[in-house]
């Protein structure tokens, strides 16, 4: 079976197309955005998912407030509620919140070239945290290929044409630099087994896919080199909230002295916390849980837990990788610092 690439969001000058991602890899669908609402729902539902990708539907939701002549200032405050980890999304509807206030009249032409300007943006920004990756495990560990594991899904249905941690493993691959990926299958949504999987079977990138389970065995094994992973929100400690598990593996990897880096562009940090403790964590329906795709599993009425985030503390983090370079030795306000020198 050949997987093609196809693009996850277009905008199509009165409106907006999505990749309805709750269907793949298995079903193809394209979801029309005309407003605000089915903006918010396309976000909340998940058929649009993955911090930067959330943040860039959104500016495309103040695009279309402004096309329908909407209360837009309600409107940001309504989209930035759609949910409540990705940082990205405050993070983006503030800029076009920012760009209105300067000027209203002018602010439709100016949002949209906003919106095609950081669409732009992504594939360099993506590009540079690769290399800043690659070249950071040949200081650190100088192998000729590299073993990577990834969680969730951070490539280009989520983050730009070539994504964030999965990015790594893409130019490593493409760099033939990699020996071998591991993918988590990312219960309970599956974003690594229906998306991190298909996006690799599209590049040829040689990989299994794992249960979160499988953690420790898998480290343990020294099969393993290095960890990426993605970020909702890094705050000023280097704190990061990631797909659930995330923390688990981070806890993992130190255990067998594993590398574990966090990649991410800056509109994913947030230097208004200075500790992860305050970042907010998305509770999700427990039908995701008690079923599989409509299909039921947890004995009729049971209950269930289903944070959808964690947080890794930054002692367990090796470094977080973003397009100004590599953050290390993290600590008490050291990604804030970092990011005031630059
Ligand atoms: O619930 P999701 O699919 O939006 O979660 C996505 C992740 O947790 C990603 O790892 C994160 O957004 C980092 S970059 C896409």
């Amino acid at each position: 079976m050949k997987y093609e690439k196809i693009p996850p969001l277009i905008w199509k000058d009165e409106y907006l197309e999505l990749l309805d991602q709750r269907y793949l890899p298995h079903r193809q669908e394209i979801v029309v955005i005309r407003n605000v609402e089915e903006c918010f729902d396309a976000i909340k539902n998940m058929i649009v998912r993955g911090a930067p990708l959330i943040g860039f539907t959104a500016i495309y939701g103040a695009i279309l407030s402004l096309m329908n002549k909407g209360d837009f200032e309600k409107d940001i405050v309504y989209l930035k509620q759609a949910r409540p980890t990705a940082v990205n999304l405050v993070y983006e509807l503030d800029r076009c919140m920012k760009i209105y206030k300067e000027n209203k009249d002018e602010s439709l032409e100016r949002l949209i070239s906003f919106a095609q300007k950081q669409m732009s943006k992504l594939g360099e920004n993506n590009l540079r945290m690769a290399k800043f990756a690659l070249a950071e495990l040949d200081k650190s560990l100088n192998k000729e290929k590299y073993n990577m594991l990834t969680i969730c899904n951070t490539g280009y249905l989520a983050c730009g044409p070539m994504g964030t941690a999965l990015g790594v493993i893409s130019h490593a691959h493409s760099s033939g630099r990699l020996n071998h990926a591991y993918a988590t299958e990312t219960r309970p949504y599956l974003q690594g087994a229906r998306l991190t999987a298909y996006e690799m079977m599209t590049e040829n990138i040689p990989f299994d896919l794992i249960v979160e389970g499988a953690f420790s065995n898998l480290l343990k094994s020294g099969k393993v080199d290095a960890i990426f992973i993605g970020a909702d929100r890094v705050v000023a400690n280097g704190d990061t909230a990631n797909k659930i598990g995330s923390s688990t593996l981070a806890i993992v990897a130190k255990e067998y002295n594993i590398p574990f880096y966090v990649v991410a562009p800056t509109s994913s940090f947030d230097l208004s916390m200075d500790h992860g403790d305050e970042i907010p964590i998305e509770m999700r329906p427990i039908e995701e849980i008690t079923e599989v795709f409509g299909q039921k599993i947890a004995p009729i009425g049971s209950s269930a837990y289903n944070p959808s985030f964690d947080v890794t503390s930054h002692r367990h983090i090796t470094g977080v990788i973003c397009e100004h370079g590599v953050i290390k030795q993290l600590r008490e306000s050291k990604v804030r610092d970092f990011l005031n020198e630059k």
